[in-house]
């Protein structure tokens, strides 16, 4: 097999990915980067992340402001650890990507402008527009190319990591043009790979989001942390699922049921006050948001479409001018879409999965428990944002944590990982190959691949969506991993080499169901009520048995083996989280 050597590889080139390269080439321009990515960087998918980044820079606020949101949006789930260096240091990288050119939206003043956004009790979220991802993504690929040392492989699947007695040594991948699997052979390899959000069926995420990283990094034996929790967004719109930004809210929409009643303020989420309505209604966090739509549901409230039931996004009496400057995407995307116009109609929205806040175990250092494997990004769990995350902490996140897992990956090859180990890695490749060759090559199957990813999206929507039963959660596990097993049936009915689609969407559904299986019997396991994971069974927190992490071991039997690990908790101790009233 044709073998790459590199210092770093990176799996990913989305922000996180190019976040770590930069840290990469500028802790030291003399170690190469193989920055390897199923798509060209500026597909990736914080090219549709809209509403902006959240950061302190205001007057009125504090870092331990930041914290303490962060820490009650993820309801007392989060890392605090892994807050503190979070909420510390995102002020400095939204600062830096400002010098590289991040064309940030500005007050009349010319100072950087920033816009309330759920959840976040003062106002410190930096945009750029509704186009903030699209243009943080510019930013780093634009500064990544003045760096030779930062080698692109565009359009190739990663398959497989490389683990020997407890280090990794590289990663397979296939180049997709040619059909032909290569192996990176490098001192330390970072995933920055992305969320899973497709195992769902209705879905704010891109195609590509299909948890090929989180599913290689478990099955070579990193745990996936809190996988159970899955982020609904309110406001998605019908039949594609596109993301209308919590920026509308940010900036005054409302929500309304049929009957044109701005039903929050029945939810113990405040009552309609005068701008600006920080800390309350459209302002309460995405869990809590989506969990009234469902409730409005169950009352008959909602509006009845062919797509599903919906509520109504109302922009109106914002104006036109404002909207033109501070929403254009929305616009374009309501009227080009849906055939709708916020300056002058109601918009039909609904929950839609939009983010994971679990994903591959990290700790502080973005460092996985096997040496040299690093993660940041949606893919990984490190864990900032604990039961639910707050809307523009991922943008911070992908920036503060893939400068980390950049830097400490160079300190971890500078010393202990300083010897490249090519000699069992070269058999490890071989494995990986005869792995994927056996799906390619098969040529009966009883099953195909968008059957059995219909049967996956259906059965976690109808078993782990919004709120949750033990009896709808054991349904979904027995489900999901009966068609995990049928995954074996499969075949790639084409056997091109050039751009196979087939092999690379078999390949996907691979690690989809592994992801799907993590998330079902975590849920199942959980028997609290917290954040995202509501159980009608189990209503409440409960912090005696439940105030940790679930961690998810792959066991390569039928089913995951499931242990929990401690929180850390710093300074805030557990406690209600209040919304629209005082504190
Ligand atoms: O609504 C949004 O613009 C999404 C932001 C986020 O997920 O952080």
């Amino acid at each position: 097999m044709e073998t790459i050597t590199t210092d770093i590889a990176i799996v990913g080139a989305g922000g996180a990915g190019l976040r770590a390269a930069i840290a990469v080439a500028e802790a030291d321009p003399s170690l190469s980067i193989a920055l390897i990515s199923k798509v060209y960087p500026m597909r990736s998918h914080t090219v549709a992340a809209e509403g902006g980044a959240a950061g302190v820079i205001k007057s009125d606020d504090k870092i331990e402001y930041h914290f303490h949101d962060t820490v009650a949006g993820g309801d007392w789930l989060t890392d605090q650890d892994a807050v503190e260096v979070f909420v510390n240091t995102i002020p400095k990288e939204l600062t830096r990507l400002e010098h590289w050119g991040c064309p940030w939206s500005r007050e009349a003043s010319g100072k950087v402008a920033v816009r309330p956004f759920g959840g976040m009790k003062v106002m410190r979220t930096w945009f750029a527009a509704d186009k903030t991802g699209f243009h943080i993504l510019h930013t780093l690929f634009q500064t990544s190319i003045k760096y030779p040392s930062i080698k692109r492989f565009d359009e190739y699947y990663s398959t497989d990591l490389m683990v020997e007695n407890g280090r990794c040594t590289g990663v397979t991948a296939i180049e997709m043009r040619t059909g032909i699997m290569k192996l990176f052979n490098a001192k330390a390899v970072i995933i920055c790979s992305g969320g899973g959000g497709k195992v769902f069926p209705f879905s704010t995420n891109g195609s590509i989001k299909t948890g090929d990283g989180m599913a290689m990094a478990y099955r070579a034996g990193v745990p996936l942390k809190d996988m159970e929790f899955v982020q609904y967004h309110p406001t998605g719109l019908p039949i594609t699922g596109i993301l209308l930004t919590e920026g509308c809210r940010g900036e005054g929409a409302y929500l309304v049921n049929k009957d044109g009643y701005r039903y929050l303020q029945d939810y113990d989420l405040g009552k309609p006050e005068p701008t600006p309505r920080l800390k309350s209604m459209e302002l309460g966090p995405r869990d809590r948001l989506s969990q009234c739509f469902w409730q409005e549901q169950r009352k008959g409230r909602t509006i009845k479409t062919p797509h599903g039931d919906m509520v109504h996004l109302d922009l109106r009496h914002l104006g036109e001018k404002k909207l033109n400057e501070r929403l254009p995407m929305v616009l374009d995307l309501c009227r080009s879409y849906i055939g709708v116009d916020p300056v002058t109609q109601l918009v039909p929205i609904r929950p839609v999965v939009h983010y994971m806040m679990g994903g591959i175990h990290t700790d502080i250092n973005a460092a996985t428990p096997i040496k040299g494997l690093y993660a940041a990004g949606e893919c990984a769990c490190v864990s900032i944002n604990g039961a639910n995350r707050l809307g523009s902490n991922s943008l911070g996140e992908l920036l503060v944590f893939g400068a980390i897992a950049g830097r400490n990956a160079v300190e971890y090859i500078k010393g202990e990982g300083r010897d490249l180990n090519a000699a069992g890695t070269t058999k490890l490749a071989a494995d990986a190959k005869a792995r994927v060759d056996a799906i390619f090559t098969k040529t009966s199957g009883t099953e195909s691949v968008s059957g059995l990813r219909k049967e996956m999206n259906t059965t976690l929507e109808d078993g782990a969506g919004i709120y949750r039963t033990e009896a709808e959660l054991k349904v979904a596990c027995d489900k999901i991993d009966g068609i995990r097993a049928r995954y074996s049936q499969v075949s790639v009915k084409d056997k091109s080499s050039v751009f196979n689609t087939d092999l690379i969407y078999t390949l996907e559904l691979g690690s989809m169901l592994d992801v799907a299986q993590t998330i079902a019997h975590g849920a199942l396991q959980r028997k609290e009520s917290r954040g995202s994971h509501q159980r009608l069974d189990y209503p409440k927190r409960d912090d005696v048995n439940f105030l940790k992490h679930t961690m998810t071991h792959y066991t390569g039997g039928a089913t995951p083996r499931i242990d929990y690990l401690d929180v850390k908790i710093t300074t805030s101790q557990p406690a209600e989280r209040i919304y629209g009233r005082d504190e």
